[in-house]
């Protein structure tokens, strides 16, 4: 998605696009992003979005700064914020070189890491890791590859539960998934990165942070499927939660 498409999604966005936060119910976010707090330290919030974590962050740190590529989400993040007087709005396009917010003591980066192509993807990646001081943390979420499989092996799980045969089970959901051996998953048409945990440690190693945590953010059924079975139990679906530390 670019520029254009985030815009328009911000109107809807509550309703369209998951809420992390909210649905963190260990409170792990919450509890490594205050591990790394203080009054004297600055965070970012890299593709903030309607800028749902940004009154914690600002609470926590003396200095925000909240970047997105979408100025209609930023302008909606100003406005649900407007308490925090310690917050800096940015639009910028975190694939191009850093402009207008400096690097951090920690990033937080949360379902940015999306784009379908590889060019732009491996710019926000990049400019993400750099944005990170050293000695710094990250703490980052994206979707987990392993995830949208369980996922779809559920679906198929439930049809044959269901009694359809297996010859008729749809071996095909939301279209043609074309680069899935790339890790890109179609959600609503929309190609979209996800990630395997060994891919993460080595794209954040490469660019001089050691992962010190990953963990699995887990929700429930409820948030893949409309009326999930009662038997539809764990393994739950997750997206990756990653702490990482600049080390050079
Ligand atoms: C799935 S939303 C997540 C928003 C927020 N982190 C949250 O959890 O609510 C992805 C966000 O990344 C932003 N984004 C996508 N590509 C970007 C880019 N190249 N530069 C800056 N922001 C970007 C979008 O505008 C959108 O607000």
């Amino acid at each position: 998605m670019n520029e254009k498409d985030w815009d328009g999604v911000a109107i809807t966005f509550e309703e369209e696009i998951f809420n992390v936060p909210a649905n963190d119910r260990k409170g792990l976010i919450r509890s490594r992003l205050e591990r790394f707090a203080g009054p004297a330290r600055t965070a970012a919030d890299l593709g903030c979005g309607v800028g749902r974590t940004l009154s914690l962050l600002a609470g926590c740190f003396g200095r925000v700064y909240a970047v997105d590529i979408s100025s209609e989400c930023l302008a909606m993040a100003e406005e649900a914020n407007s308490g925090s007087k310690n917050v800096r709005y940015v639009h910028a396009d975190l694939s191009a070189p850093r402009k207008g917010y400096p690097s951090v003591d920690m990033v937080l980066c949360i379902n940015t890491w999306l784009n379908g192509d590889l060019g732009i993807r491996l710019g926000i990646i990049d400019h993400t890791c750099r944005a990170v001081k050293r000695g710094g943390h990250l703490l980052l979420v994206v979707p987990a590859l392993g995830s949208a499989l369980l996922t779809t092996f559920r679906r198929v799980q439930w049809e044959l539960r269901e009694g359809t045969p297996a010859a008729h089970v749809p071996s095909v959901v939301d279209g043609p998934q074309e680069g899935v051996e790339h890790g890109i998953i179609h959600i609503d048409q929309v190609p979209t990165k996800h990630y395997l945990k060994e891919e993460l440690e080595v794209l954040l190693a490469e660019r001089g942070l050691r992962v010190a945590e990953m963990h699995k953010l887990e929700y429930p059924w409820s948030t893949e499927f409309e009326e999930p079975p009662r038997w539809m139990r764990a393994p739950y679906p997750w997206d990756w939660f990653v702490v990482a530390e600049r080390v050079r």
